[in-house]
């Protein structure tokens, strides 16, 4: 059986003032019109029956349930989170969830805040990859580097075809090692995306982080049920240390494959990624909403009223009810510390 998984915990805060922390990017459409976390089940449907497994902060449980309601999603179980301790414990959580019924299965675990173009693609990529993952390996799926971008895991693969063994899996390196890497060749970007057995992970992070799994298994054990919702307790959580998968398990294990793909990936991580992904004019100019560019080029819009370019280069303007961002796009990076002026304003 494949048990999706979907991380529904990031606040995107690069991607202001249209993601905020009530309202992030995985709930809005930023490419097309289905949001982002509709995109990421729309793009795991065709693989299997099962409804998803989500895990979400508490707050955004209604965005949660009504947005995978709007297309018809097999009612999710959706795990809740009264604080966010990164992905090692959210998946931890899900794979005890999935377990619950005496079963076993495989979880495809995916943010739902990535844009996947070619979807036959993936789905090819999951399912050749299923074989491994069920002999008990912890399946990355490797994206071909374009840049060092420091902001990734890197994946050293061993030579062969297939899901081959990870050599080394360095998670986050600084510029330099990044780009001794890409001079290397033979490595990938971590794409965020895993196929694992759930007992296999939770053994294997058992090995490395006993601490976060006996936290995860007391905010588990302990959870109150509300329909859908499935409160993960809060004392218990609480208490759980923050860590994610990539730290607490892929840089250590034996286990790790790596499963190379060329899907259109990208993890829209700013507003550069996004004018990256989306549909450019002929002067390479992308918008969303209302937008008049004149003499104007590689330039991104997102508009909620209408915005006219004139003459304007390399420029990203982003116009919402309550903010206006306009920024270079090469700085976009910035934006986030943005966000933390308003935090210490406030
Ligand atoms: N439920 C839940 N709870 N989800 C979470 C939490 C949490 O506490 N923290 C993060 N997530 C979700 C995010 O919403 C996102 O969809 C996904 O898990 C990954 O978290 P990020 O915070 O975006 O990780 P990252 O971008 O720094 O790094 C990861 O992704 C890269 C690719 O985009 C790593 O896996 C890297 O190795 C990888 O290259
Ligand atoms: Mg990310």
């Amino acid at each position: 059986i494949l048990q999706p998984v979907l991380l529904s915990g990031g606040s995107g805060t690069r991607l202001w003032p249209l993601s905020r922390e009530a309202y992030p990017k995985q709930f809005l459409p930023l490419v097309g019109d289905a949001t982002m976390l509709q995109a990421t089940w729309q793009r795991v449907a065709a693989l299997t029956d099962a409804a998803p497994i989500v895990v979400a902060g508490e707050d955004h449980r209604f965005l949660v349930a009504e947005q995978l309601r709007q297309i018809g999603a097999p009612t999710p179980a959706i795990l809740l989170e009264p604080v966010g301790r990164n992905t090692a414990p959210a998946i931890a959580a899900a794979a005890l969830q999935a377990m619950a019924n005496g079963e076993d299965p495989l979880l495809l675990v995916l943010p739902s805040d990535h844009v996947v173009r070619d979807e036959a693609a993936f789905q090819t990529a999951v399912r050749a990859a299923m074989p491994a993952a069920a002999d008990g390996m912890l399946v990355t799926f490797g994206i071909v580097p374009t840049a060092a971008e420091t902001g990734f895991g890197y994946i050293q693969a061993a030579p062969g075809d297939g899901v081959r063994p990870v050599v080394r899996f360095v998670e986050k390196p600084d510029a330099a090692t990044a780009q001794a890497y890409l001079q290397a060749g033979g490595y990938y970007w971590n794409s965020g995306m895993f196929l694992l057995r759930a007992s296999r992970y939770l053994d294997e992070l058992q090995r490395f982080r006993p601490d976060i799994v006996a936290t995860v298994r007391a905010a588990f054990a302990a959870a109150s049920r509300d329909g859908d919702f499935i409160r993960l307790d809060k004392a218990a959580f609480a208490a759980c240390p923050s860590d994610s998968i990539d730290y607490a398990v892929m840089e250590k294990t034996d286990a790790a494959g790596v499963l190379p793909v060329e899907i259109g990936w990208n993890d829209v991580g700013s507003w550069a990624a996004l004018w990256e992904v989306s549909e450019q004019d002929t002067d390479g100019n992308a918008h969303h909403g209302d937008v008049i560019a004149i003499d104007s080029r590689n330039s991104y819009a997102y508009a909620r009223r209408l915005v006219a370019l004139v003459g304007v280069e390399d420029l990203v303007v982003v116009e919402t009810d309550d903010a206006v961002l306009v920024a270079r796009k090469d700085k976009v990076q910035q934006v986030k510390d943005v966000v933390a002026r308003l935090k210490a304003d406030a």
